[in-house]
C-alpha cells in the first residue's frame, strides 16, 4: 500500500442473471401439453405448436404462448413464428409424415439459421421403440441394434439421424427418447372402455402383440427433467417399461383391473 493513498475497494461481484428458462414445443399433444403444463407450474415460460386456432385457444389457456404450425401447408415457415428464437430448450414432439418424413427437418435452411443464433442449451426429440422393430420379447436397451420394419419406423430412424445430424455443430445437449406406447390421464384402456369408444389403430395393432413397451407420460416428464440436468454429447435413450412376459391385452385387462394392478397374467 503507498502511504497516503487509499486502497480502492474491491468492486463488488457482478450479479450472474439468472437465465430465463424457455422451453418451446413442436407439437403440444399429449406429451408437448403435459410437459408444458407442469413446467408453467415451475416458473418456466413455455411456447408451442399445434395446428389448429381451437387447441391454440385452449394451450393459451394453461399460459402457453401458441402459434398454430401445420408442418404439411406448402407455404409453411418458421420464420413467423418469434418465440422459437428465445428458446433455450426445445421439444420435438410433431412425428413423421407418410410420404413426407420429418416436416420440420424438410425446413432445414430455417431451422439451422435458428437453431445456430439462438440460446439453445437442450434439444429433445420424441421417437418410438418401433425403430428396434419386432425382437421377439427381447429386452431391449439403447445399445441394440435397430431394426425398422415398418414404413412409420424407418421415417422414424431417419427423423432421428436428421436431428443429431443437424445438431451436431451445436454446443447442446440434444436427446432421442425412444418412447414406447405412451399412457396417462385420459389415454388408457380404461379411458377408452369409458368412452365406449373403438380402439384406435394403434390399440389393436398392440392387441395382437405378445410383448409390449409402455411408458406413463408423468415418466417421460421425469426423463425430461433428468436429461436437462447432465450435460452430455448427443444421446439416444429408450424411454420405456418393457415387458418381457406375456402382456394382457389392454382392453381385456381392463376389464379386469384388479388382475392388472396384482400383476397376475392370465
Ligand atoms: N402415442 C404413443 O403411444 C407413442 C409411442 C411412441 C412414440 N410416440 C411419438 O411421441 C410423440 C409424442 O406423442 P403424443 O402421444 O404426445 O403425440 P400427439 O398427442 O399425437 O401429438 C403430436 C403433436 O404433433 C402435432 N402435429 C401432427 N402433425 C403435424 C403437422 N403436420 N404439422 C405440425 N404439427 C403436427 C399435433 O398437432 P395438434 O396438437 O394440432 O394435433 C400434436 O401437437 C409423437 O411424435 C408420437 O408419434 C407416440
Amino acid at each position: 500500500m503507498i502511504p497516503g493513498i487509499a486502497p480502492k475497494p474491491a468492486a463488488p461481484p457482478v450479479a450472474s442473471v439468472p437465465q430465463p428458462r424457455h422451453m418451446f414445443v413442436f407439437g403440444a399433444g399429449f406429451v408437448g401439453r403435459y410437459v408444458s403444463e407442469h413446467l408453467l407450474a415451475q416458473g418456466w415460460q413455455v411456447s408451442g405448436t399445434c395446428t389448429s386456432p381451437a387447441k391454440k385457444r385452449e394451450l393459451e389457456m394453461l399460459g402457453v404462448k401458441a402459434s398454430v404450425f401445420d408442418a404439411t401447408e406448402s407455404n409453411s415457415s418458421l420464420q413467423s413464428i418469434h418465440s422459437l428464437q428465445q428458446a433455450t430448450h426445445l421439444l420435438i414432439s410433431i412425428p413423421p409424415i407418410p410420404g413426407i418424413g420429418d416436416p420440420l427437418l424438410n425446413l432445414n435452411e430455417d431451422l439451422r439459421r435458428i437453431l445456430s443464433d439462438g440460446n439453445l442449451e437442450w434439444l429433445c426429440y420424441l421417437s418410438s421403440t418401433s425403430v428396434y422393430g419386432d425382437c421377439g420379447g427381447a429386452l431391449v436397451d439403447e445399445d441394440h441394434m435397430v431394426n425398422p420394419k415398418s414404413e412409420s419406423a424407418k421415417l422414424r430412424y431417419e427423423a432421428e439421424k436428421g436431428w443429431l445430424n443437424l445438431v451436431n455443430h451445436l454446443n447442446l445437449s440434444a436427446f432421442i427418447f425412444r418412447l414406447g406406447g405412451i399412457y396417462g390421464p385420459g389415454r388408457s384402456a380404461l379411458d377408452t372402455l369409458a368412452k365406449s369408444n373403438s380402439l384406435s389403430r394403434r390399440q389393436k395393432l398392440r392387441e395382437s402383440k405378445q410383448y409390449t413397451a409402455r411408458i406413463h407420460v408423468a415418466d417421460i416428464y421425469q426423463a425430461v427433467l433428468a436429461s436437462m440436468s447432465t450435460r452430455c454429447p448427443s444421446r439416444r435413450l429408450v424411454v420405456a417399461l418393457a415387458s418381457r412376459r406375456k402382456s394382457i391385452p389392454s382392453v381385456e385387462g381392463a376389464r379386469h383391473p384388479m388382475r392388472m394392478a396384482s400383476g397376475v397374467v392370465a
